[in-house]
């Protein structure tokens, strides 16, 4: 009598077999990794709630480029901390603003490099709202297509600086067709859009905004960003991305939201990528310094989660980490 029928452990039993049905590969191709970008010199600055990420100035960053490079990390996500913030985000479309400058001399110094330029006005304003703020008799509000008119202006200014791609995070409605027509016009039609699509109001970028000095002066980002606890939300979000033109669907937080990342999969044959962001970075960081986990398999695991879920791509805090780590060192 042959008992049990199927032996399912018979492809497991060594690692060559292992190898050999394995369904989803990590690899350094799939990663995006951000750097924080700030005005002044000789800055490496560590974030304190995300150990092992810095603020970095126009003249140091180059020895984090250079780590990119040579681990084979090929494409970068630039956020900018500006010296100046006022009402409208000024800086953020400034031709010589922190993040076109940082475009700049990224593409100078790494031509083949993929320069992604994170398009929002939050960390531009002094409110830290993602668009320009209404006050009405009964409170304030923010303005939606006054918005997506700087957002355009941003967009254009950072492609004009040589982004390679633009990625706009702001939640307005509209914004796709807004900033592809105005890169249109300005003579960038071939620029892609990787459209921060469904995007949550989420407590996991608590961190960020401490990096990136953007947490809303007053109120919170609930009218523009999408209620955590909505998945048939995030289609009609989708869909009016891929409509307006979009040319990568990202998910955002991750690890919440892989069901997100899977229904976005089965429907789109757009790219999706995936944002890994800073609290999920920081909850592992955390517990790695305790000793409470094993960071490396944890973080390769996680990355293997999301793109098992259907991710394309995976911008991430562990990139350089997980790039050396699948190298094996
Ligand atoms: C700005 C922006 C945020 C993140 C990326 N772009 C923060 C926010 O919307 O509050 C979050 C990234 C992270 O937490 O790692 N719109
Ligand atoms: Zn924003």
């Amino acid at each position: 009598m042959a008992f049990p029928l199927v032996r399912h452990r018979r492809l497991r039993s060594t690692a060559g077999l292992r190898n050999l049905v394995r369904e989803t590969n990590l690899s350094v191709n799939d990663f995006i990794a951000p750097i924080f970008v700030t005005e002044g010199s000789l800055i490496k600055e560590e974030i304190s709630s995300m150990p092992g990420v810095y603020h970095w100035s126009l003249d140091t960053m180059e020895q984090e480029l250079e780590e990119f490079a040579e681990l084979g990390i090929q494409a970068v996500l630039v956020f900018g901390v500006p010296e100046h913030k006022d009402s409208t985000g000024t800086s953020a479309y400034d031709e010589n603003g922190i993040v076109q400058k940082a475009i700049r001399k990224i593409k100078a110094l790494h031509p083949e490099m993929v320069v992604i330029a994170d398009t929002c006005l939050c960390q531009f304003t002094d409110h830290g709202h993602c668009g320009v703020v209404h006050t009405t008799e009964c409170g304030a509000e923010i303005g939606n297509d006054d918005s997506l008119e700087l957002l355009a202006k941003a967009a254009v200014s950072q492609a004009k600086a040589g982004a390679d791609i633009i990625a706009p995070s702001n939640m307005m409605d509209g914004f796709v067709s807004a900033i592809r027509h105005a890169l249109d016009e300005a003579g960038f039609a071939n620029t892609p859009i990787m459209s921060y699509a469904v995007k949550y109001s989420s407590a996991y970028y608590g961190p960020f905004r401490e990096a990136a000095h953007s947490t809303p002066q007053f109120g919170d980002r609930k009218t523009y960003q999408m209620d955590p606890a909505n998945a048939r939300e995030a289609l009609r979000e989708a869909q009016s991305d891929v409509e307006e033109g979009a040319d990568f669907l990202m998910v955002k937080p991750g690890l919440a939201y892989l069901d997100i990342v899977r229904m976005l999969k089965d429907r789109y044959s757009l790219p999706i990528v995936i944002y890994n962001v800073s609290a999920e970075y920081s909850m592992v960081k955390a517990a790695a310094l305790q000793g409470w986990i094993d960071e490396r398999a944890i973080v390769l695991e996680t990355l293997t989660g999301m793109k098992r879920a259907g991710a394309d791509l995976i911008i991430t805090y562990h990139a350089k980490d997980a790039a050396r780590w699948l190298r094996g060192n």
